[in-house]
């Protein structure tokens, strides 16, 4: 059995689309015995997603959810929410998962669902940030870990990682950086969480007893 399915405090559902590079960070933190959880499941809406691969060669169980084999979206998301609700984990990660979850679903999970959005939030909520931040002409850019509410990309912010921008940057080198960090401030917040030094109370993110007002920074180095 492999280490990150030994049994401890904090069971996680980590839902993906794709790639998979924060599934991977946050799994070989918890090899080097670094993450206090247990990952119960890994759930792709994607059937190409290396992510799930990742998952198996890791021993996770996983599953899919075909966004395309539903007719209707609804059905879709009840179906997905349905998966998760019947596992019941302590906590709900969204690493690179490219869909919305229900109000409900949300207002439910309320405070156990955290997200990793490639932006300094609150700029540049959706899609397309790199290039988007390259159009700004802003001086930096990173990625944000926040607790998801069911307002897209507006949940309390916990940790941003911060890179400055270089003349030479285009949306690929900046995408690479940022990602460098996300596998540092995932796996940290996650960490927080599992430790239960990280809680979001009455709508604020909590970091040991003390209210976040303004999203932590880690810099680039
Ligand atoms: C990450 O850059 C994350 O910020 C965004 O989607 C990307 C996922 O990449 N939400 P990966 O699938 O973890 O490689």
């Amino acid at each position: 059995m492999k280490k990150s399915e030994i049994g401890s405090a904090v069971s996680a559902i980590i839902l993906i689309s794709g790639y998979g590079t924060n599934l991977q960070a946050i799994i070989d933190e918890i090899n080097k015995n670094l993450l206090p959880i247990r990952i119960i499941s890994v759930l792709s809406d994607n059937p190409q997603a290396y992510g799930i691969e990742r998952a198996k060669k890791s021993g996770i169980p996983t599953k899919i959810i075909d966004y395309h084999g539903f007719r209707d979206k609804t059905d879709f998301h009840q179906a997905m929410e349905e998966n998760i609700k019947k596992l019941g984990p302590d906590l709900v990660v969204l690493a690179g998962y490219m869909r919305i979850l229900s109000e409900d679903f949300c207002h439910q999970f309320r405070g156990k669902i955290l997200n990793i959005h490639p932006s300094l939030l609150p700029k540049f909520r959706g899609l397309n940030t790199h290039q988007r931040v390259l159009d700004s002409g802003d001086e930096f850019h990173g990625s944000t870990v926040h607790f998801v509410t069911s307002e897209l990309d507006s949940g309390p912010l916990v940790l941003q990682y911060r890179t400055r921008i270089r003349p030479t940057d285009d949306p690929k080198t900046l995408t690479q950086r940022v990602q460098l960090g996300e596998y540092q401030i995932y796996p940290l917040v996650i960490r927080w969480f599992a430790e239960g030094i990280l809680k979001m109370v009455e709508g604020k993110a909590v970091f040991m007893g003390k209210k976040i007002t303004k999203p932590k920074i880690l810099e680039e180095t």
